[in-house]
């Protein structure tokens, strides 16, 4: 087994530079603010929603938007994981067609229903026939840096869509935020980097406890949720391995009772309860209770609380503790974190036909 300790035997395994990636971040959110605001949008006359569209790594930002905006924006933020766009788009829509290879096929065909309704578009894209259909299209795209695993430019798929919705005059006081983001996720790098070792590194530790067991993440509604959906996908793609997500309170009213039988498989999950401050009160109660429940039946619980002032430091503070445990958890398995191959072979055979 890979020694966690060990960063050359790490980065050995690592051939898309995962690791450098997840240690730049900070920068990436800064350069992904800028990106934003220096692109124009036109403002939506009486705009009825937001939608953002996109798949996999590229939607997951739109789930943080959504999160981002519930309790800050006056119209509703949708995403849409699908070919098909929902029938309230139309000419007061924005949508934010995003696809950081530019060529995934359900987010080039919702760009053409979103172009036939008559929405305001922008693509949010590092190339590919995405920012050429938008090119002669005359739609704002957002250009961003090549060569990363889609998942690894979080920053640049997520940052940019606050940035235009702070030059609409829709959202303010964005760009402090992205600086508190920023000057945390820098201190966290070192925290949960390649050169922290397992006693110190919350991060190598949850990928322990992970390793041959089943993750189970569970966050709170209008919070964590999206943090709990990121470190479930991220295991997934990252690790290669399967992960479960649910949120508070729902959880508590069917996931909860399951927890008798198969006993030796319940003996394999490892639980994490994410925390911040804006969970409801009772959410809070929920949580201490239902840590209870399942305390001696499961492998383990781990609890992780965000940090930070403003909601962005404290979401990424949380994801970004995921993304790395998720990295490591694939060196353990002796696995390359960056290529996805099932996905590009998905890809490909669809392309086929
Ligand atoms: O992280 C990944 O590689 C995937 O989840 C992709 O983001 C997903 O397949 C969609 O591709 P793209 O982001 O290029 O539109």
């Amino acid at each position: 087994m890979v020694d966690l300790n060990n960063p050359e035997a790490l980065s050995t395994i690592d051939s898309t530079g995962y690791f450098a990636a997840l240690a730049e971040l900070g920068t990436q959110c800064r350069q992904a603010y800028a990106l934003g605001r220096e692109t124009r949008v036109p403002a939506v006359a009486d705009l009825s929603t937001v939608v953002v569209t996109g798949l996999g790594g590229s939607a997951i930002g739109g789930d943080l938007l959504r999160v981002y905006c519930q309790a800050r924006l006056r119209v509703p933020v949708t995403v849409n994981r699908d070919y098909t766009l929902p029938a309230f788009v139309g000419r007061k829509t924005l949508v934010f067609a995003v696809s950081y290879s530019g060529n995934t096929e359900e987010t080039l065909s919702a760009y053409q229903q979103a172009r036939e309704k008559g929405a305001t578009i922008v693509a949010l894209t590092s190339g590919g026939k995405l920012a050429a259909l938008a090119g002669a299209d005359g739609v704002p795209v957002i250009r961003v840096p090549a060569g990363l695993a889609p998942r690894a430019a979080t920053g640049y798929l997520f940052i940019p869509m606050l940035a235009v919705l702070e030059s609409l005059e829709m959202l303010d006081g964005v760009e402090a935020e992205v600086e508190e983001l920023a000057r945390e996720l820098a201190h966290y790098a070192t925290t949960y980097g390649l050169g922290s070792p397992v006693a110190q590194n919350p991060a190598k530790q949850l990928a322990l406890n992970f390793k041959g067991r089943l993750p189970i993440i569970w966050g709170a509604s209008g919070t964590t949720e999206v943090v709990a959906q990121r470190w479930k996908g991220q295991i997934n793609e990252n690790a290669k391995a399967p992960a479960y997500w649910n949120v508070f309170p729902e959880l508590n009213h069917n996931e909860i009772v399951g927890f008798e039988e198969p006993a030796a498989l319940i003996r394999q999950l490892w639980v994490v309860i994410l925390r911040d401050k804006g969970d409801h009160v009772r959410v809070g109660y929920r949580m201490e209770i239902t840590r209870r429940v399942i305390e001696g039946k499961v492998a383990g619980v781990t609890e992780v609380t965000s940090t930070g002032e403003g909601m962005l430091a404290r979401l990424y503070s949380l994801i970004y503790l995921g993304d790395w445990a998720s990295v490591y958890l694939a060196t353990l398995y002796g696995i390359d974190p960056g290529p996805v191959r099932v996905i590009d072979y998905l890809k490909g055979e669809l392309a086929k036909r």
